[in-house]
């Protein structure tokens, strides 16, 4: 082991976002007067659980075109904003959104606290904690894949994930500053997203190098280790393809949680990792639902 180096700051990371930020639609730039619109870090960082960066803007642009308020989005047909998110994937999380929107429209605006925010249809922890720090700067510590990334390697921390969630945790709050926590979030991000990279991380130009133990070992592109996953399982299942003579197609709305909830598709038994049994439940729907047909 070395010697302790410089202690890592929330001011040298500071300083670099402000030189650095990337420009982000939903963002507002560090150093400007205005403050953040909640509704638009709320949808982005919806609309980012799930997705990339670059995939997100184009549905962030159409969404706040439409929809430029919560109020907006809350008086919105259902059908529509499920259309304008299909792509994005997981209608539950269409729904939620909805549900969020329609709840904060009422309440007269976004709540300002995490614990408020928890509160909400949608809205989990890693969510609450961005919103609260990017959107009403609150001293929040934001800790998604990148965040565990930066830190485990910032710390030299070799304890494989999930093991080392609860450390790497820690080290992220201790690190989290009083003052423009918001930038600093971001900040984070974007030093995950851009220089300290699961792969081929960009050590030389990194602002938090001289601190740095796994640049320091050698080992940041080791960092984090993880624990070998689960196997994952194959799963059998039947599904029915029933066509009319006019060649439309039989789909269903699938049950709204589980495996592509609230998805159209073809009818089907349950998945198992056991062979299907033939002429489950949805077999015998779809036998009444032709019945029905002309
Ligand atoms: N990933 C998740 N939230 C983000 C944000 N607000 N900016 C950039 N990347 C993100």
């Amino acid at each position: 082991m070395r010697d302790r180096g410089p202690e890592a700051t929330a001011e040298d990371l500071l300083e670099w976002y402000d030189r650095h930020a990337r420009v982000l639609p939903w963002r507002v730039p560090p150093g400007a007067d205005e403050r953040p619109d909640p509704y638009r870090i709320w949808l982005s960082e919806v609309m980012l659980q799930q997705t990339t960066v670059p995939a997100v803007k184009a549905y962030f642009h159409r969404f706040t075109l439409e929809w430029p308020t919560v109020q907006a989005l809350a008086a919105a047909e259902d059908a529509d904003v499920m259309a304008a998110w299909a792509g994005l994937g997981y209608y539950a999380r269409a729904r939620n959104l909805l549900k969020c929107a329609r709840e904060v429209a009422q309440m007269g605006q976004f709540p300002d606290t995490l614990e408020g925010l928890l509160g909400l249809p949608g809205i989990g922890p890693y969510t609450a904690a961005a919103i609260a720090a990017i959107a009403f700067d609150r001293p929040e510590t934001v800790v998604d894949g990148n965040v565990e990334r930066v830190m485990a390697r910032l710390h030299g921390v070799e304890t494989p994930l999930p093991t080392s969630k609860p450390e790497l945790v820690k080290l992220a709050r201790h690190l989290t500053p009083k003052q423009r926590p918001g930038d600093y979030a971001q900040a984070v991000m974007d030093l995950g997203a851009t220089i300290c990279t699961p792969r081929n991380p960009a050590c030389g130009i990194c602002p938090w190098r001289e601190p740095c133990v796994a640049r320091f070992e050698g080992n940041a592109a080791e960092l984090p280790k993880k624990l070998p996953k689960k196997e994952k399982p194959t799963r059998l299942g039947i599904v029915y393809l029933g066509r009319r003579a006019d060649g439309a197609w039989l789909l269903e709305t699938r049950p709204a949680s589980g495996l592509l909830g609230g998805m159209l598709g073809w009818p089907g038994s349950d998945w198992a990792e056991a062979e299907p049994v033939a002429m489950p439940p949805a077999a015998r729907r779809l036998q009444a639902a032709c019945g029905s047909w002309k």
